[in-house]
């Protein structure tokens, strides 16, 4: 099975990442590139909750991942002057451990809970009265001489992050006064960002070396970052250390990811339904069991850069290879009967 942690074009952290990425991550809105109309959004909201000398409205941001949620969060405190405490669902197993976290909190100090989906409902239902009223109730003592008592928080403000908005119940996201979904970015905003990491990261590349990184990292930044440190240990080894447009594309070409960002499994999963599948649809626990990976990592994140280039579509019957597709790898595609899928 292909862990798609150590795909080299997936949006989710590596450990590798998560060193680098301190290092490259901007600071401050002023240096964020991209996703301009959030950015501006929040701006105001920043603006405005400092004026008034509250907390900011709890913040619900989600899309697929590498995009720079965790950043934005970190932006936001900061822009706001707070300290941040970051966690996330999967890693709080026990009442105790959110309650913990939210009696920690200072004033207008920002918890950012990460895959807020997979956050248990017994806990789900603590963050209910947390985010509304400030107030979490403490059980005191056990069995039938418990007591509850209502504990009063600070003002916080909570940033949910999560890769999958359709899972996460109406109750939670109405309670979220700002929504904000993040979009792939443009080549253009990659290439400053690819721009600007280099810079930190003293690499020498051209603007055509950045370009086609930029086009080939399925707009995201993380992949991009990621690319941008292959290429350069390419260069190093091949091209003392200078990174041209010819440097990129022989590294991104050993790198197998092709001129869309598409990689080895992106062209498996698309070959697997056209010639399996007769180009579908297929359910996705098929294409699953077919390419040996987890469902979850094929919907969060192989699917959307997918959808978003216009090779697979996902209809009520289950996926399907588009006309794009066949044309991506050159084949004729098979006359449908009309009306076998919509
Ligand atoms: N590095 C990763 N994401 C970034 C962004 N949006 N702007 C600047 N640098 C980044």
């Amino acid at each position: 099975m292909t862990d798609p942690r150590h795909r080299v074009i997936s949006g989710k952290a590596l450990d590798e990442d998560a060193r680098i990425e301190a290092s490259v991550r901007p600071a401050s809105f002023g240096d964020y590139i991209g996703q301009d109309r959030v950015k501006e959004n929040l701006q105001i909201a920043v603006e405005a909750a400092r004026a008034r000398g509250e907390a900011l409205d709890h913040v619900l941001l989600y899309g697929p991942p590498g995009l720079g949620k965790t950043t934005l969060a970190q932006i936001l405190a900061s822009e706001m002057g707070s300290s941040i405490k970051i966690s996330s669902g999967p890693l709080l197993e026990k009442k105790g451990d959110l309650t913990a976290v939210l009696t920690s909190l200072d004033p207008r100090d920002f918890l950012f809970l990460d895959e807020i989906h997979r956050l248990q409902p017994a806990l789900e239902e603590i963050l209910y009265p947390a985010m509304e009223d400030f107030r979490v109730d403490l059980i005191i003592g056990q069995g039938p001489g418990a007591r509850v008592h209502p504990y009063q928080l600070n003002q916080f403000t909570l940033i949910g992050a999560t890769t999958r908005a359709g899972l996460i119940m109406a109750p939670l996201r109405s309670r979220f006064g700002i929504v904000h979904r993040l979009d792939f970015y443009t080549p253009d905003d990659l290439e400053k960002i690819v721009t600007r990491s280099a810079r930190i990261l003293g690499i020498t590349i051209d603007k055509d070396g950045s370009g086609e990184i930029a086009r080939r990292s399925r707009g995201t930044p993380r992949v991009a970052n990621r690319l941008l440190r292959r290429v350069r240990d390419y260069a190093e080894v091949r091209a003392k250390g200078h990174v041209t447009l010819g440097v990129a594309r022989d590294a991104l070409k050993m790198l197998g990811v092709d001129e869309h960002g598409l990689d080895e499994t992106d062209r498996n999963l698309l070959l697997t339904i056209i010639q399996k599948y007769s180009g579908g649809p297929v359910g996705l626990n098929t294409i699953a069991a077919s390419l040996s990976e987890e469902e979850d990592a094929i919907e969060e994140i192989y699917e959307p850069y997918l959808m978003q280039l216009g090779l697979l579509d996902r209809t009520q019957r289950g996926r399907v290879a588009t006309a794009l597709a066949y044309k991506h790898f050159g084949m004729e595609e098979p006359r449908r009967q009309p009306g076998l899928f919509s």
